[in-house]
C-alpha cells in the first residue's frame, strides 16, 4: 500500500494562503507516493512530480516570509533560516542523489521519506508557531560558527573513519524517516548534574556496507557483532567531537540506548535539538543530533529506549534487532471467524510477516485504522457481515482504499469472487490450497509489490 499524508484540521494555521498551499503540497506528494508503485506513471513522479513539488514548496516559502514579514512574526528569521536550509540543502542534495543514481528506487524513497517527513514536521511546528499555534522547535540552535564547526568535523570524521565522501543533506534534521535505520542515543552527564546527548542514526546499508566491509562480515542482516563494534565506533567518533568543544571535557558517558525508530522520533518531539544534522554518504544516510536538555532546565533522563549495559549487552542488542527487525516486516491482517484458520494461517505467515488477527469485520476495520496493514486475508464467508460487504467498506474509506486484500475462501468460488471484481480485490486464495502454496502466493505477491 501506498503511504499517504492525511491532513488533520488541526494542521491549519488560520491563514487561507498558506492553509491551502499546505494542503496542495500534502496531495503532490501523495500523489507522488501513489505514483511510484504504479510502472505506468512512475515516469512522470521522475521527470515531472519531482519538479512539480519543488516548485510549489519554493512558491510557498515566498508567500509564507511574506506573511510573516507584514505581522512582524519575532521568530522570522528562525523560520526563514529554517526554509533556507530544506531550499538550499536538503532538496538540492535529494535531487543530486535521483540523478547520480538514475533515479534509483532507494534515491526515491530518499527523496519521498525526508519531503514528506518534513513537509509534516515543519506543518504541525514550525508553521503553527506563526499564529502562536505552538512554540518553535529550533529555537536553541548552537551558534552558526559552531553549528558548521560541528558539521565540518562530522564530514572529516565519516572520511577518516569510513572513507566516506559525505554531502550534507540537512542542517535542521527533524527524524525525518530515510529508510531501515539504527539508532543510538549516549547520555553524557558533568558533575554538576548537566548533560547533555547525542543520537547518531545509521541507515542499516550503511552499517552493512562501511563496518561490514572492514570486518569482512558478508551477511546483508545487522548483526549483535556488527552492532557491537558500531556501538564503540560511534562512541569514538562522539568523543572525538568531544575534544573539539572544550566546554564539553568535564562531561562523561552516563548512559547508552539502541532506539527503535519511532522512539528516535519521539526525542524531536519532546526536547529541542541544538544541533541536528542529516548526511548522504553515498552508502546511505547518517544523521547526527545534539540535544543539551540541561541549557533547557530540564536534567532528569527520560526517554524508551533499551538501555545497553556491559552485563547484559549481548541479549539486549539480540532483543533490539528482533523488534527492529519485526518492524520492518510487512504487516498482513488475517481477518476471519474461524479460530482454526486464524492460528493456522498466523503459524504460516508468522515467521516473516507481522501479523494481526481480527475474528471479525467490526474489530478489522478499527485495526485497519491504526495499523494501516500492507495486506488483508479477508474470508468471504464471515456472518454478520460478510467479505464482500468488508471490502466494500475498505475502498469506501479514502485512508483504507488502497489496502491490497486477497478473499479467503472456504471452496473454489471462482464465480463468486468474480461477482465481486468491481472493489478490485488482488487475488483469492483457496483455503484447502496446500499451506506451502498459500505462503508462496502471499510471498510472490508482496515480492511483486516491493518491486514496484
Ligand atoms: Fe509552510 Fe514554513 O512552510
Amino acid at each position: 500500500m501506498a503511504n499517504q499524508l492525511i491532513w488533520q484540521d488541526r494542521f491549519n494555521i488560520g491563514v487561507d494562503i498558506i492553509d491551502n498551499e499546505h494542503k496542495k503540497l500534502f496531495g503532490i506528494l501523495n500523489r507522488m507516493f501513489a505514483y511510484k508503485t504504479d510502472d505506468s506513471k512512475k515516469q512522470w513522479l521522475c521527470q515531472e512530480g519531482i519538479k512539480y513539488f519543488k516548485d510549489h514548496a519554493m512558491k510557498h516559502f515566498t508567500e509564507e516570509e511574506q506573511y510573516m514579514a507584514s505581522i512582524d512574526y519575532a521568530g522570522f528569521e528562525t523560520h526563514r533560516h529554517v526554509h533556507d536550509n530544506f531550499r538550499r540543502k536538503t532538496l538540492p542534495a535529494l535531487e543530486a542523489e535521483l540523478t547520480q543514481s538514475s533515479f534509483s528506487n532507494d534515491a526515491i524513497d530518499h527523496f519521498l521519506g525526508v519531503c514528506a517527513g518534513w513537509l509534516l514536521g515543519h506543518t504541525v511546528t514550525e508553521d503553527r508557531a506563526i499564529t502562536g499555534k505552538v512554540t518553535s522547535k529550533w529555537v536553541d540552535l548552537l551558534p552558526e560558527d559552531q553549528q558548521s564547526a560541528m558539521r565540518n568535523m562530522i564530514i572529516q570524521l565519516l572520511a577518516d573513519m569510513f572513507q566516506l565522501k559525505a554531502r550534507v543533506v540537512s542542517d535542521c534534521y527533524g527524524g525525518e524517516k530515510f529508510g531501515n535505520g539504527v539508532y543510538y542515543r549516549l547520555v553524557y552527564g558533568s558533575d554538576k548534574g548537566e548533560r547533555w546527548e547525542t543520537i547518531l542514526g545509521f541507515e542499516e546499508k550503511l552499517l552493512l556496507s562501511t563496518i561490514g566491509g572492514m570486518m569482512n562480515i558478508e551477511s546483508e542482516e545487522v548483526s549483535v557483532m556488527l552492532i557491537n563494534i558500531a556501538r564503540y565506533m560511534a562512541q569514538q567518533f562522539v568523543q572525538r567531537i568531544k575534544e573539539w568543544f572544550p566546554s564539553s571535557e568535564s562531561y562523561e558517558m552516563k548512559e547508552e540506548r539502541l532506539l527503535s525508530y519511532e522512539q528516535f522520533k519521539k526525542n524531536f518531539a519532546r526536547e529541542r535539538p541544538q544541533s541536528s544534522f542529516l548526511f548522504d554518504t553515498g552508502k546511505g544516510y547518517f544523521a547526527y543530533c545534539v540535544i543539551a536538555p540541561h541549557l533547557l532546565g530540564n536534567t532528569q533522563i527520560v526517554g524508551d529506549g533499551t538501555v545497553i549495559k556491559a552485563e547484559n549487552a549481548m541479549s539486549e542488542i539480540k532483543n533490539y534487532l528482533k523488534e527492529n527487525e519485526a518492524s520492518h516486516r510487512k504487516k498482513i491482517l488475517i481477518v476471519d471467524d474461524s479460530e482454526v484458520i486464524r492460528k493456522a494461517m498466523k503459524d504460516l505467515l508468522g515467521r516473516d510477516y507481522a501479523v494481526t488477527l481480527a475474528k471479525s469485520g467490526i474489530s478489522a476495520i478499527r485495526i485497519m485504522s491504526a495499523e494501516k496493514p500492507d495486506l488483508i486475508l479477508l474470508d468471504y464467508e464471515m456472518p454478520i457481515c460478510n467479505g464482500c460487504q468488508m471490502l466494500e467498506m475498505i475502498r469506501s474509506e479514502d485512508d483504507l482504499a488502497d489496502i491490497p486484500v486477497f478473499f479467503l475462501t472456504g471452496n473454489v468460488a471462482r464465480e463468486t469472487v468474480q461477482k465481486v471484481i468491481s472493489l478490485k480485490p488482488a487475488g483469492y486464495l483457496v483455503k484447502s490450497l496446500k499451506p506451502a502454496e498459500i505462503k508462496k502466493s502471499i510471498d510472490d505477491y508482496m515480492k511483486k509489490r516491493a518491486e514496484a
